[in-house]
């Protein structure tokens, strides 16, 4: 796999944020080739736009023409990767396919474990006593495919869902590099759901 990654995002951009750090400290060795959100004004395009990358606002009001102009865009710059990081649209079976085994995304619990919305008040209020985030390939159901890295937060008696998100949040910025990397460097084989890397 080349090293040429795409990133879609709704909001706020600490996820893509953090990437893009990584890759000028050095720790990942890619390059943003599009950022790419469903919301003109999301935090994080426009971040993405005052820091010079390629970066398209592109309307899902009409979902399929919204995911057409988003693979369109996706081919032209040549991404060997896609990396969902904040983006609240649930992709179509047709999209994932034409991707297959090419889109990540970041989720804020321990999968499989509250998938979906709000995962950090779920946990939090489901009462358990470690939650974490969970870096995993994207196939068509919701924040359901095979595992790459997950990383384990401890719920303190005194937390809040927002304290708790906030230390999720750190390990989310360390882990989706760490799994970029990984599955660029393509050292990996799919055993059922089972995501194995191979020692160098
Ligand atoms: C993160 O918590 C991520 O796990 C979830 O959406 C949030 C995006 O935050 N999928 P940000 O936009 O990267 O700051």
């Amino acid at each position: 796999m080349g090293r040429r990654i795409a990133i879609l995002l709704s909001g706020r951009g600490s996820n893509f944020l953090a990437i893009y750090e990584n890759i000028l400290r050095g720790k990942l060795d890619a390059d943003i080739c599009a950022v790419i959100s469903d919301r003109s004004k999301a935090p994080g395009l426009l971040k993405a736009k005052e820091l010079g990358l390629p970066s398209f606002f592109v309307s899902f009001k009409d979902r399929a023409k919204g995911e057409e102009e988003t693979a369109r865009i996706i081919e032209e710059r040549g991404a060997d990767l896609i990396c969902l990081a904040g983006f609240m649209r649930i992709l179509s079976a047709n999209f994932v396919r034409r991707f297959k085994g090419k889109i990540l995304n970041i989720h804020p619990s321990l999968l499989p474990s509250f998938p979906g919305l709000d995962a950090q008040k779920q946990a939090f209020e489901y009462g358990v006593k470690y939650s974490g985030c969970t870096v995993h390939f994207v196939d068509e159901g919701v924040d359901s495919g095979p595992i790459v890295k997950q990383a384990i937060v401890k719920v303190f008696d005194d937390d809040t869902p927002q304290k708790l998100a906030e230390r999720i949040l750190r390990e989310e910025h360390k882990i989706y590099s760490e799994a970029i990397k990984l599955v660029l460097d393509n050292q990996y084989v799919i055993e059922g759901r089972r995501v194995l890397f191979k020692k160098k």
